[in-house]
């Protein structure tokens, strides 16, 4: 695999010298007619190129509103306790680490970082995703081992690589704060401060962060300009030849389901099983949560390990196919499967261009 990288890093250099001196880009004929179906009510779009097994939705443009449950509606006040929380390292036990370390706003509330580190420094073995999609979705984390959004916010101030403390003394430590009292009666009507109302306050808040009006929405919405010619093309390609909306669709790009896209490092150091930890299903062995894809620009370095620092090293690996590799199995324990969706796609290197080009707009 590091071969593979090395590689590409390599052929992308060659090909941007190339392009250096030549400066040609391989348009398609028949853009502006793409542009004119695209602007077009959708069920005038050319049919994408999905396998018949999958059951996928139209992309589009994000809600006015983030979703919000019916169990956990939105309030400004609860939102507003959200933040405050998120931010706050007192759900620490060392009072140093917040979530907005590792969901840091500036880095598209994720960390930048292939791998995240917490409590004392120790390093985890995952990749923060961005919670501004939180909204959507239904199992979080990359194994889906949380239920929903509510569930999942207890989960780090438990775990002794993050911030190493319990959901039940963090709760104590902030009925000791008047000012906390105050937020939480305002939001929940009385002062009384538990796990439950934690979750559902930071729950809230991270649903709040739905980014809006990317120029892909602005696109959808009906702004033909909103798209230049380069990133209207790779929408097409998107939804086409490279085959993406067999897993990314919908206006969240992500069709919230598992998939094995051949990173396990089965039997290897790095390996990680994914949702098979999850369900104990000898099928999910290797399996991992499409990610959205919205503001997918800000959040390097990719997948579930941090494995690829920049959008073109992932889109050259999707060309190939990605990664399909064999080898023995463990007792009990059949080799993991790669996703059969994943081919490879024989994209020209212009065409990756304006695929990523597209990438840049959600
Ligand atoms: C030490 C770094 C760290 C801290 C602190 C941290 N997170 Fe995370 N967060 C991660 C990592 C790494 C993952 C992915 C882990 C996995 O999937 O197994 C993650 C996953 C998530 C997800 C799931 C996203 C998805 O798309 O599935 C949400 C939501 C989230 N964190 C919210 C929070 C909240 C709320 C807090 C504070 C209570 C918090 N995080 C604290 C590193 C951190
Ligand atoms: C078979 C389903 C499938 C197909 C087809 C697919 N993806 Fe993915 N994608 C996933 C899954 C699952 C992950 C996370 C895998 C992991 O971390 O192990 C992912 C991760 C990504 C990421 C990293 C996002 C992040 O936040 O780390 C990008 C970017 C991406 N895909 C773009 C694309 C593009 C562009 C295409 C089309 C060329 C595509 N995907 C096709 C399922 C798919």
């Amino acid at each position: 695999m590091k071969n593979f990288l090395h590689n590409s890093r390599h052929k992308t250099i060659a090909i941007v010298c190339v392009l250096g001196i030549s400066s040609a880009y391989a348009m398609p004929k028949n853009i502006q007619a793409l542009r004119k179906m695209y602007l077009s009510p959708k069920s005038q779009w050319q049919k994408p190129q999905v396998d018949s097994s999958v059951l996928w939705e139209e992309l589009s443009a994000l809600p006015d509103t983030p979703p919000y449950p019916e169990s956990n509606p939105y309030s400004l006040a609860k939102a507003k306790l959200g933040e405050r929380l998120f931010f706050d390292p007192i759900l620490s036990q060392s009072k140093q680490i917040a979530c907005a370390n590792c969901h840091d706003k500036e880095l598209g509330f994720a960390d930048g970082r292939s791998v995240s580190y917490g409590h004392n420094r120790q390093l985890g073995k995952r990749n923060a995703p961005s919670v501004v999609m939180s909204a959507f979705g239904k199992e979080k984390f990359w194994d889906g081992r949380a239920k929903d959004l509510e569930s999942q916010a207890l989960f780090p101030i438990a775990d002794p690589k993050e911030m190493a403390y319990s959901p039940q003394k963090a709760v104590k430590r902030l009925a000791k704060d008047a000012s906390y009292k105050a937020m939480f009666k305002e939001a929940f009507g009385s002062d009384e401060i538990t796990t439950e109302r934690l979750a559902q306050a930071i729950a809230t808040y991270e649903r709040s962060l739905m980014p809006k009006h990317s120029r892909f929405d602005k696109f959808m919405k009906g702004q033909a300009q909103a798209l230049n010619d380069k990133e209207v093309w790779g929408l097409h390609l998107f939804r086409t030849k490279a085959r993406c909306m067999n897993c990314h669709y919908g206006a969240s790009f992500s069709d919230d389901t598992f998939h094995n896209l051949g990173l396990t490092y089965y039997g290897r150091k790095y390996e990680d099983l994914g949702y098979y930890h999850t369900t104990g299903k000898i099928e999910d062995i290797g399996k991992f949560k499409t990610p959205s894809l919205r503001s997918v620009a800000k959040t390097a370095p990719y997948m579930h390990n941090g494995l690829f620092p920049h959008l073109r090293g992932v889109l050259n690996a999707y060309n190939g196919g990605m990664f399909h590799p064999k080898g023995k199995a463990k007792e009990n324990l059949p080799y993991p499967k790669t996703d059969s969706l994943l081919q490879p796609l024989g994209l020209s290197q212009d065409e990756i261009e304006a695929l990523e080009a597209f990438l840049n707009t959600l």
